[in-house]
């Protein structure tokens, strides 16, 4: 079931261009994909909420952007060339590899084939930064975003003037070689990672690391996942990454089990006193007021992209009796509503296109004249489209159009003057499966000035 379940979301993703194999006129290439156009807005949208709610309407976190390619001394300081390692076996006959803590037995799953010794395998991706490729000119791609945020934070601190608790937040694509990728775009070696580490006073960890195992499972609420489908999932010591102090994962219940989506750690000092002693600068915080320097504690939420994507996916897939419908948030929908003139005549194409100009501008809208509306209609719903607004005869006589609404597929008829209002309203109201009955129906017929002023 849950295969199945899987195997027909991504046939939907390929059919409506949401996500599609890497190079696949090639042949593909093994768990790296792409995103299309509906994908690529539905990330768009998961980075653009993520950024807004970290940073703008927060004035403790500040953003960063550094780069991939680091200094090589960084992953020695961090812990990454000594423990970022998966022990591995490999089957002497067909050369696959496997995880060691994956394997039941002496023998390979595929083939039966023996397995080699366990090895240490490291998960970075190792290049050469400049023409000559010597031990000297090793370097690595980055495993997490985060590294990139610790060895800038005076950086950061300096010019900005913020005071502890303060964090920094940073989106960006990491890499891993890890040997057992899957699950769709579930672990993949190339991914997008959406990063916060927030420094506090070594005395309030405990209390800043509730607060954002709080904050961030409010925040999946508000893209839309269903509560009863998340939970969170404390590390036993055994769990413990080598420099978390104590670590919680906010879990989704795939198809395929409850696995994590977004780690929420307390890294205690390490981070820092590492690169201190590995730099030999001085990466600490004098607090004016008490006049005590310290090395600040590092509260860590780090979230993937792609995970968030196949979550939103997974969570608003549903089958119906005579569709299949993406019930995602309208934060969340790739567009926002689909416009249609009911038939090509009678200048309701022309209405139609009228209305698609005039709200471009604050939506992504879809224009669409060709065939019978209702396929146009289940077109819409399989692409996650949260309204539908139809220009039909009776436009030409009252200037009304229809609304229709996804989940319940009820219908309502608005007239055309402040259109991008009314969406607005609708989408600020959005509850899944509740249709119109959540929007208050005197604002949104006759309020649209009182919103107004
Ligand atoms: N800085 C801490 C850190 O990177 P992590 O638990 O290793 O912690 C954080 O990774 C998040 O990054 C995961 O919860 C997951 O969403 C995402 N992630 C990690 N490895 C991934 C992979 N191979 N493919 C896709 N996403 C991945």
């Amino acid at each position: 079931m849950a295969e199945d379940l899987m195997n027909k979301l991504i046939a939907l993703c390929k059919r409506r261009g949401i996500v599609f194999q890497s190079s696949e006129i090639y042949g593909g290439i093994s768990s790296c994909w792409d995103y299309g156009p509906l994908g690529a807005e539905i990330k768009r949208n998961i980075k653009d909420y993520w950024w807004k709610t970290m940073t703008q309407f927060r004035s403790d976190v500040e953003g960063l952007d550094s780069a991939i390619l680091m200094h090589p001394k960084i992953w020695e300081a961090s812990g990454h060339l000594e423990h970022f390692i998966d022990p591995m076996v490999e089957c002497k006959k067909c050369h696959q590899r496997f995880k060691l803590e994956d394997v039941e037995g002496s023998n390979c799953p595929n083939c039966g084939g023996e397995f080699t010794e366990a090895r240490q395998f490291n998960l970075m991706f190792k290049t050469h930064i400049g023409p000559v490729e010597d031990s000297s000119s090793e370097i690595w791609l980055r495993p997490e975003t985060a590294q990139g945020i610790y060895v800038n934070f005076l950086n950061v601190l300096s010019p900005s003037r913020q005071k502890i608790p303060f964090g920094i937040a940073q989106i960006g694509k990491a890499f891993r070689n890890e040997i057992t990728p899957g699950n769709f775009i579930f672990r993949t070696r190339e991914f997008e990672q959406m990063e916060m580490q927030y420094f506090v006073h070594p005395k309030e960890a405990d209390k800043w690391l509730e607060y954002w195992k709080e904050q961030r499972l409010k925040w999946y609420d508000e893209i839309g996942i269903r509560s009863g489908k998340l939970r969170m999932h404390q590390h036993g010591e055994d769990e413990l990454a080598h420099y978390a102090v104590s670590a919680f994962d906010i879990e989704y219940e795939f198809p395929f089990g409850w696995k994590e989506v977004e780690g929420i750690h307390n890294r205690g000092d390490f981070d820092l006193t590492q690169h201190t002693e590995f730099s030999d600068k001085k990466l600490t915080y004098y607090d004016d007021e008490t006049k005590e320097r310290f090395i600040p504690y590092i509260i860590e939420t780090s979230g993937g992209i792609d995970r968030t994507v196949l979550v939103t996916l997974v969570d608003a897939y549903e089958e119906e009796p005579e569709r299949v419908v993406l019930k995602l948030h309208p934060r969340i929908a790739p567009v926002k509503a689909g416009i249609f003139p009911l038939v090509n005549r009678d200048g309701m194409p022309e209405i139609a296109m009228k209305i698609t100009e005039s709200m471009k501008y604050d939506f992504r809208v879809f224009f669409d004249k060709g065939g019978a509306v209702g396929r146009r209609y289940r077109r819409q719903d399989e692409a996650g489209t949260p309204y539908s607004l139809t220009v039909d005869s009776q436009t030409l006589e009252d200037e009304t159009v229809t609304i229709r609404e996804r989940d319940t597929m009820e219908q309502i008829r608005v007239k055309i003057d402040n259109l991008k209002v009314k969406l607005e309203l609708l989408m600020d109201n959005y509850k899944r499966d509740k249709g119109f009955s959540v929007v208050d129906e005197k604002l949104f017929h006759e309020g649209i000035k009182q919103l107004r002023e």
